[in-house]
Formats: structure tokens, sequence, C-alpha cells
């Protein structure tokens, strides 16, 4: 018997409605899900919605509506969007539900009362919307672009700084398994500190140098706003004050509640014995260290099993920047679901909606690497339609069995033996499963589209068409669409998994019944055996995959109406910071770009600036160094910003840069740039910026990054 498995997406905020990013984890992990159980694992898959904090109650605020209908109502936006695309969730956690909450207060006690949690205050810096303190004076820029607010709370903290080295031991033997291996670098490099010249270092157990101190006890209570859960007691006699429990601390327990966890019955605890600790956490790349570091610290001081493995993957991107309601690049899931669904008008609305999901299913998986982020187009998602689907399996679903049809009356024709097809048959079915059971989507779609293109070889280079004019090849024709028809099941029930719906009435047309009950019945699992029964009967013909028009990317885009710009500074979720306001930019940086929208002033010559005169001494403080980029990305919440992580040849550095606007981050990897080396570090969306990247500003202020006619090696000083 295959073990349990126990999977889970992050639990989505209430504070705006779904858009295909939510969808993009949700079906990745609904396809892991499907496949788990045609394995035979006792699979849970759970989903949900996280509803607490100072963001709802502030939305909630705004819309004029007490935070609990608030959240009700958003929240079943997320649940009728699931139920339409046929998401086979086997639980839908929210984080207002009795049983969750009471499953928090369990863990904070436990913590609490184990000398996890302690009481203390503090004044600092306060980002409403990320829902935590951070480093910088007053009015600071936040991550959500917002000022902070300056708060003193007395607070309730956990000793997250006892688990550094703990979780870096456990991170680096892979025992927490974090993938793909950029984000398991980046959560240690967290947790290893930032190590300079001079500091002190201590050794991990694989004998990796950490500096002592730099994990920081966490704040996990508020007093500032109370739409949470309440500190339970006996902490909470401790204070005069209302705590409530910090959000994450919250929400991450929702992988626990929803097994039972603060659930005493015997029913509740055998639950949690079955399936705790979860085998595998999905979330999108922002929310690493939320899962990576505070979760499995919270569960080693409870005493707690840590979960298995954390995937983390990319963001979808629309017109090149990550979707958020103030850009006005949102795509909602229903526009596809409509779309696709009305190229079957004669299907009831659920199956119009859940061949629409199948569509948005297959391509997200398909086309986006996984781990990686991932443009969205609606042309792309048009020509890989056609292509793949239209084109390819539907077309080589209908060419054969319309061939069945009209030679052999409908009955999957009887031949000897034949292992045509066999050895490409045996590929796929070990590509696909072993990549999904690695998390690799891209790559397992990959091999059902290989097996459809190989069988589309087969047929056009044994032509049955013409085998169907000569009697003496009945044989062999027979020989031929019972092969093309054996690859077709195989394929088949390898989509399943990706594309429910459609997979369903493609094995009905093969004459095999119903899918969901071959699944059930364990037909799938091993399908190397098994197959046509004598006498199989076609069932009814009918396109699958009828051809998609280019009108149809019309429909999609006009279905996108584009907000306001008032009303979608108003709906933001998560508004993206302008890198350029000074908080924003590493120290002694100037703005990229003009923060107005005054024209660029006609081109004349340059008027003589007018800087003070500094000495050579001045000067030779400054530690310019060319560095070579190692790595470079896009930065959640940040449009203009990249994170560079570069090499000095002595040391590496990571350096966050207002550039990402004006270069892709692809194209600067291997790029050699002048570094200010000696700059004071500072955070910046929570991460450190380690220098400065030098760069000219032409026209109206684009960057154009210093560089080299000559070769200069990494290292090398400017002076
Ligand atoms: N509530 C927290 C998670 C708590 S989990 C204990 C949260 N919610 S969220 O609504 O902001 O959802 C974030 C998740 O939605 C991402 O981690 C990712 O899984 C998904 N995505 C949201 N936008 C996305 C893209 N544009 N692209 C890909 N995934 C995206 O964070």
């Amino acid at each position: 018997m295959p073990d349990k498995f126990y999977l889970t997406t992050p639990i989505y905020y209430v504070n705006a409605r779904p858009h295909i990013g939510h969808a993009y984890t949700t079906v990745a992990a609904d396809t892991l899900a499907r496949h788990k159980r045609l394995l035979g694992h006792d699979t849970y898959f759970l989903t949900g919605t996280d509803e607490h904090g100072q963001k709802i109650g502030r939305s909630a605020a705004a819309a004029g509506i007490a935070p609990q209908q608030f959240a009700d109502e958003v929240s079943a936006t997320f649940r009728d969007l699931w139920k339409r695309m046929g998401i086979s969730y086997d639980q839908y956690i929210r984080t207002t539900d009795a049983k969750h909450q009471r499953g928090v207060q369990k863990l904070f006690a436990a913590l609490y009362e184990r000398g996890q949690i302690y009481l203390d205050s503090y004044t600092g810096q306060y980002s409403i919307g990320e829902e935590m303190f951070i480093e910088g004076p007053p009015g600071t820029i936040g991550p959500d672009g917002k000022p902070t607010e300056t708060i003193t709370e007395e607070n309730f903290y956990f000793r997250l700084s006892a688990f550094q080295k703990p979780l870096i031991d456990l991170i680096e033997s892979n025992q927490l398994e974090i993938t793909p291996e950029a984000r398991k670098n980046e959560v240690l490099s967290f947790l290893r500190g930032n190590i300079a010249e001079g500091s002190e270092t201590l050794l991990s157990d694989t004998g990796i140098a950490y500096v002592p101190g730099a994990l920081k006890d966490l704040s996990v209570s508020r007093t500032s706003f109370d739409w949470g859960i309440p500190v339970p007691s006996p902490a909470a006699d401790t204070t005069e004050q209302k705590h409530v429990i910090y959000v994450w601390l919250d929400a991450l327990t929702n992988y626990m509640t929803a097994v039972g966890y603060g659930d005493d019955s015997e029913e509740g605890r055998e639950m949690f014995a079955r399936f705790w600790p979860a085998d595998l956490h999905f979330v999108g790349k922002e929310i690493v260290r939320f899962h990576c570091v505070y979760w499995p610290a919270f569960l080693l001081a409870a005493g707690l099993p840590l979960p298995k493995k954390i995937v983390a993957h990319g963001w979808l991107l629309f017109e090149e920047s990550k979707m958020s309601k103030s850009r006005g690049n949102i795509v909602r899931s229903e526009t596809i679901l409509d779309a696709f669904g009305s190229l079957k008008p004669d299907a009831e609305k659920y199956e119009q909606d859940l061949f629409g999901a199948d569509v948005l299913r297959y391509f997200l998986l398909r086309e986006i690497s996984f781990g990686q982020d991932g443009s969205f187009s609606f042309d792309a998602l048009v020509a890989r339609y056609n292509s793949d689907l239209a084109n390819g399996y539907g077309n080589l679903v209908s060419r054969t069995l319309k061939m069945i049809e009209q030679n052999f009356d409908s009955v999957v024709p009887e031949s000897g033996l034949t292992t045509e097809l066999t050895a490409d048959i045996t590929i796929a079915i070990e590509t696909m499963r072993t990549a999904l059971d690695r998390q690799e989507f891209t790559v397992a779609v990959a091999a059902s589209a290989a097996l459809v293109a190989t069988t589309d070889g087969y047929l056009t280079a044994n032509a049955p068409w013409k085998l169907a004019k000569d009697p003496t090849q009945r044989d062999r024709l027979a020989a031929v669409l019972r092969t093309a028809a054996k690859a077709i099941r195989i394929v088949t029930a390898l989509l399943y998994p990706v594309m429910p719906y459609t997979a369903s009435r493609v094995w009905t047309q093969l004459g095999l019944g119903s899918i969901e009950r071959a699944a059930e019945l364990g037909e799938l699992t091993d399908l190397t055996h098994g197959g046509f029964a004598p006498n199989t009967r076609l069932g009814l013909l009918a396109p699958i995959f009828p051809r998609a028009e280019k009108e149809l990317i019309t429909t999609m885009n006009d279905a996108e109406v584009k907000p306001p710009a008032t009303e979608a500074a108003e709906a933001e979720q998560q508004p993206a910071a302008d890198p350029n306001t000074p908080a924003n930019l590493a120290e002694g940086e100037q703005p990229l770009t003009p923060l107005s929208d005054a024209p660029a002033p006609a081109a004349e010559a340059p008027a003589k600036p007018d800087t003070p005169e500094i000495t050579i001494d001045d000067f030779i403080k400054v530690d310019l160094r060319v560095a070579r980029v190692l790595v470079a990305e896009r930065i959640p919440k940040a449009d203009k910003l990249l994170r560079l992580e570069v090499d000095l040849g002595y040391e590496k550095r990571q350096i966050l840069a207002g550039i990402a606007q004006f270069y892709e981050p692809e194209k600067l990897i291997g790029r050699k740039v002048v570094i200010v080396a000696n700059l004071a570090p500072r955070k910046l969306r929570g991460l450190e910026s380690q220098g400065m990247i030098v760069a000219a500003s032409i026209g109206d202020g684009t960057p154009a990054l210093a560089s080299f006619i000559e070769d200069i090696e990494i290292g090398a000083r400017l002076k």
C-alpha cells in the first residue's frame, strides 16, 4: 500500500477576488493530488482562505461591512471558482473556522508553556500591508509601498533566534526539503546571516559558516487591532492589553488544524496521526521565508514533526509584470472558462466550465516552467490550445476513432501482438510519472505531448487510410489502428490528472466507460497492464477540442476590463511600491526615473552640474569594484527592483538595484558590472542590499550600466 500523501496550497487572502495566479498554485496541487490518488496513495488535499489581520480588517472597513461578512463573501468567490474548475480538494479551510481558532490557541499556549514565547515591548516601524515590523526611520516605505507607522507595542515574542542552527542543519541535510535549489539557497543565506570580514562565525553540521544571532526573535501578537484570534490564557493573563495572534502564526497553523490539531476528540486525534506531517506545501516564491523559516521553527519549538517538503513556484507575469490590480493587468480564470466554454455551445454550463478549466490547466502546466516566472498571454494560450490540443491530441483521437468507426464498425479491432510504439509508451509513462513525483509539471506534460506526436507520426507513416482501400491489408489496418488506440488510451490516462474533464470524454469515446470509475478501481495505477477488452465498442464520437479562432483572443482581452486608476488604487491587494521613493533606494542611489509625469526636456547640451568639490582622499574612500552578476531576478511586489547576486572574486554579495524596467534579469546574468563595494548595507523589501550598481543616467533617467571594452578581472578596483 503506497504511503499517505498530504498536500496543501497557501491559504489565500480574502481581500481580493481570485485571479489566475491563485489558480496556478491550486491547479498544480490539484494535478498532483489526482496523480497521487491514481497511484493509490491515501491522499489529502487542502486549500482555503486566510481571513484575519489588519489588512483584511481595513479592507472590510473600506467596504463598509463587518470583517466576518467581508471574509464570508470573498472566501465564497474562491470556493465558487474552485467548484467551477472542478478542483478536487478534500477540505476548504477558513481561518475563521472555530476549529482552526481552537487549534491556533492550542499551539500558542503550548509554545508559551514551553517558554518559547515571552512578553516584551518594542517601538518600531510597522508595515500594515505586510503585517510586520521593518527596519528604518519613521515613514519608511514598507514592502507594500505605503509609509510605515511608528508603533510601540507590548508584544509576545517567539524565540526564533534559538532555531538558527537547527533550521540550517535540517535544510542543509534535506530533512526539510526545499525546491527549487535557488529558493533553498535563498533561505539558507538568510539563515546564515551576512558573513562580512571579521564577523564571528560558527559552523553548521555540514561545516558551513553562519553568523550566530543573525536570526532575531519574532513578534507573534498584535494589540493595535482586534481582527484576529485572541492570545489565550495563561499568556493573556499576564498582560492588561488584549492581544491577537500574529496573522502568519495563525495562517500557517491551518495546515495542522485542518487535519485535527486542536480537536481532542478521538476522530481528531486519529486524523492528525494519519496525515501529519504534511508531505508537501506548495507556495509562491514570495512566501518562502514564512514557510521555510517561521513555520518549521514554530513546529520545532512545539516538539511537532516538520512538513517534509516545500515547493516554491515562480510568478505568472502578464505583460512582463506580476499581476496586480493597480497595474490593471489581472487575468481572471472566469474569463478563460467563459471564452473556451463558448467553443462547446451544446454542452451544459458546468461542462463548459470544466472544459475551459482543462484548457487553462494544460496551458499553465505545459507552458510555465514550474519554479520560474512565466508570462501569461491570451495569444499564447490560444496558440498552445490550437497546436497541442485541437491539432495535436484532439485531431489524433478523432482521426483514429473515425477510422475504427468506418472500417471496423466502431469495434476496436483485435490484432496479433505488436510491439510498435511500446517503447515510446513506456518512456512516456516513466517520464510523466517521475516528473509529477518531482513536481516538474512542464516535463510531465511535455512527455504526453511527445507521445501524441509520435503516434501521429506513426499514423502518417503507416497511412491507414491507404491500407483501408486494399482488402489484402485488413490485418495490417487492424494492427495499426489498434496500436494507435492503445497509445491514445495511455496518453489519456496520463493526461487525466492534468485535464480530468476532457480525459473522461476521450475515455468514453474509446469505449472504456467511466475513467473516474477506472481510477477508483485502481485500473490506471499500472498502465502497462490492461487495455481494451475483446469487442470494445467505441462510444459516441464528437469533436473534443474545436479549433479556437483569433476572435477568442479579442473576447478575452475585452472581458478583462481595465479598472479606472482610482478604483484600482483602492482595490489594490498588494500595491507595488515605487522603488524610486528615497527609502527604496540603496543609500546614495538616485531615482532612476523622474517621479513626475512631466515630459523629458528636449535634447540640448547638458548643463554643468553644481556638485561640491571633493579631494582625492574623499574619492578614495569610495571602493568601486568590478563584479560579475551570478543571479538576477525580480522582487515580489517591486516592479522596478531587481535582486542581484554578484561575485567580486573575494566574496559574493546581494545587491538590489532599481533597474527592472530597463534590464531583463536573464540578460544580466554573467555580465560584468561596477559596484560601490563599501556602501553600508541597508534593507529594502526585507532584503539586504550590500552595495550599489553604478550606472550612467541617460535621457529621461534611463540607466546604462557601467562596463568596459577590455576584459577586466572581477574584483578589480576603479581609482
Ligand atoms: N495568505 C497568504 C498565505 C498564507 S499560507 C499559510 C498569502 N495569500 S495570497 O492571497 O497573497 O496568495 C499568495 C499565493 O497565491 C502565492 O504564494 C501563490 O501561490 C499565489 N499567487 C498569487 N499571485 C500569483 C502570481 N501572479 N503568480 C503565481 N502565483 C501567485 O500570501
